[in-house]
């Protein structure tokens, strides 16, 4: 059987699919809900907002809209929200959309990861998992986050999934609370726990455009650019500053709906 680098599969599909203007690439917002207050966060609402979950797509037409996906030649998913496992059928999402042959990122914070999610992670295993990390220490991590006790099962999350050997990536946002603690951060996540880790300090306006904490300010530019160096993948950190102004196509679903930047193959689904 001929064997491709993931690299050169990557290209091929792109390559096949170039003009054909299809959503390659789709980030799915399954909910806004999340158990975290973070100061910075553009779209997070309390687990416990019943206006929210109504919002939300059922789990019927989140497979719906897979079908559709898988029609229209998408072929990597990312699931984020809010938080991801704040819904309670989101493996049943997950293992639909796995069946499906897509190629799937999860973003966490992790804090509601658990054994029986991290075995189910290893039977279906996705092609990474992204936890954002708020600090080193629980002090600078809670007063980012708002809630007491997140740090603690941050951490447990981290470590259910590293002692299953998935593939696990750690990030952070660098914002006025936690800049201190992102060099040491870095030296922890790669020289302890062995993964990789990155920062972005870039941060967006909330998605209902209300007030976002000062204490959220982005690090200032310059420390940032002094940060830089510290980041394994550096082009991350700007990346949103250097996209081209967004068009966006509307298309697709009853109650959600896909954006497509025009010309370009990856959108996201959000309510
Ligand atoms: C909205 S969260 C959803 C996934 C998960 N709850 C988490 O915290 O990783 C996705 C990523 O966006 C980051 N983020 C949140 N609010 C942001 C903002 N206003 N600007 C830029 N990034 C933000 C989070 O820190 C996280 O790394
Ligand atoms: S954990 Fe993620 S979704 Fe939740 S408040 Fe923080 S950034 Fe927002």
């Amino acid at each position: 059987m001929e064997q491709l680098t993931y690299g050169a599969f990557s290209a091929d599909l792109h390559q096949r699919q170039a003009g054909q203007r299809s959503p390659m690439q789709v980030s799915i917002e399954v909910t806004r809900r999340c158990p975290l207050e973070c100061q910075h966060c553009y779209n997070n609402l309390p687990m416990g907002d019943q206006d929210a979950r109504q919002r939300e797509m059922t789990t019927e037409e989140h497979f719906r809209v897979l079908d559709e996906l898988v029609e229209m030649g998408c072929f990597w998913l990312l699931y984020t929200g809010g938080e991801i496992f704040a819904r309670r059928d989101f493996l049943d999402i997950y293992t639909y959309a796995k069946k499906k042959g897509f190629i799937i990122t999860l973003f966490t914070n992790g804090t509601l990861v658990t054994e029986r999610i991290a075995d189910h992670l290893v039977a279906w295993r996705p092609f990474a998992i992204e936890i954002t990390l708020y600090g080193l220490t629980k002090d600078t991590y809670e007063r980012l986050t708002g809630i007491p006790g997140s740090f603690d099962k941050c951490m447990r999350g981290i470590r259910v999934l590293l002692d299953r050997g998935l593939p696990l990536a750690l990030k952070t946002v660098a914002v006025s609370t936690n800049r201190h603690e992102i060099p040491a951060m870095k030296r922890f996540v790669e020289e302890e726990l062995g993964v990789q880790f990155k920062f972005d300090s870039m941060i967006n306006p909330r998605i209902d455009c209300s007030f976002l904490s000062a204490a959220a300010q982005p690090a200032r530019r310059r420390q940032a650019a002094a940060l830089e160096g510290y980041d394994s993948c550096p082009k991350i950190g700007w990346k949103v500053a250097l996209q081209p102004k967004k068009r966006k196509l509307r298309f697709l679903t009853q109650k959600g709906c896909v954006r497509n930047w025009v010309g370009r193959s990856r959108s996201t689904l959000r309510e």
